[in-house]
């Protein structure tokens, strides 16, 4: 016996952050109504200002009219309540890289959703199984993870623990179609399918840059004109945040320990340095002078 797809209406986003208030977008540019939980009122200044300016790109290119933008905000109700999230049908969590932090979201939303919602963690290394357990029915959470930024990039990676149930496995898979998305599953294992690949990539091209052996600009430039990659490595870890490329280093080296996983020395000196890449104006590059050379 087949059974129908599950259909979501209501998504709640918990964490506005880039990669929270991009997912938010995400489900609002296709029609569903999104509740973005932040923890203060800053919070979700920044999370609506992170919404407003990426709608507003597209608006600017012709993508998107005003009136369309309009109403893509109008279906985000942005709240600093937990509780606002009763009615929602799938809560999306997407907060700082913290076991404890996650932990404690999902033991907080057994008194809030309802029974049937799904619930998944936006985690990009951390161990599903472990926050699925904090809340009291793991069969129903998933990992959902999105790639930055998460309203261009196409993949979605869904990660399954060995209680998630497959129902709520196929949902997931045929909300992400929904999104215009391609679905992959694989199993809880930190970094899965796509980072346990690319950060040994981005790691190498750090090590490389420290070692002095070619310029940024250079290992950047052999990667996208030689092998086609939008961006060159070293780019692609000011995008992603140099505090987040290192925790994710660290927490698949301590499961794995592939060598290639140690995260380079210099990583974690930039990062004590606050050099954190886009998101402070300095990383290997610097954003407010992009042709101004970095002091590393
Ligand atoms: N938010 C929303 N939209 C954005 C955006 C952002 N931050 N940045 C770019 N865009 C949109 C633009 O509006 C434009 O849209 P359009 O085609 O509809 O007009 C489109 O993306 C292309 O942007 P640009 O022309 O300005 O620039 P590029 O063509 O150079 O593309 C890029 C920028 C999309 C960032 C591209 O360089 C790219 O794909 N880079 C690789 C990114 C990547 O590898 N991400 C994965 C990181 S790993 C990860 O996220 C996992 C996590 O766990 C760490």
């Amino acid at each position: 016996m087949t059974t129908e797809p599950r259909d979501f209406t209501t998504i709640g986003v918990i964490g506005l952050g880039t990669m929270g208030a991009g997912i938010a977008e995400v489900f609002a540019r296709n029609g569903f109504d999104v509740i973005g939980v932040e923890r203060d009122e800053d919070g979700m200044t920044r999370g609506r200002g992170h919404v407003e300016n990426s709608t507003g790109r597209a608006v600017a290119r012709g993508k998107m009219s005003e009136g369309d933008q309009r109403e893509l905000l109008g279906r985000i109700r942005f709240t600093t309540e937990m509780a606002d999230l009763e009615e929602a049908d799938l809560v999306v969590e997407a907060v700082v890289e913290s076991l404890e932090v996650k932990k404690a979201i999902f033991r907080a939303l057994d008194d809030i959703v309802a029974p049937s919602a799904v619930l998944a963690t936006n985690t990009s290394s951390l161990p599903v199984t472990e926050i699925a357990t904090a809340n009291s029915r793991p069969g129903r959470v998933v990992g959902i993870h999105f790639f930055n930024p998460a309203p261009v990039q196409n993949l979605v990676e869904i990660v399954r623990t060995v209680v998630t149930e497959p129902a709520v496995l196929a949902d997931v898979e045929g909300l992400v179609g929904r999104l215009g998305k391609n679905p992959v599953v694989c199993g809880d294992r930190a970094g899965f399918i796509a980072n346990t690949l690319l950060f040994g990539y981005l790691n190498h091209a750090v090590a490389m840059y420290e070692a002095k052996y070619a310029s940024r600009e250079d290992i950047d430039a052999a990667m996208r004109f030689g092998c086609g990659y939008p961006m060159g490595p070293l780019a692609l870890l000011d995008l992603i945040g140099l505090d987040t490329a290192y925790e994710i280093l660290e927490t698949m080296y301590r499961q794995g320990r592939d060598r290639l996983h140690a995260p380079a020395p210099i990583l974690k000196q930039m990062v004590t340095a606050g050099l954190l890449g886009r998101k402070t104006g300095r990383g290997f590059y610097t954003y407010e002078k992009p042709d101004s050379p970095v002091v590393v």
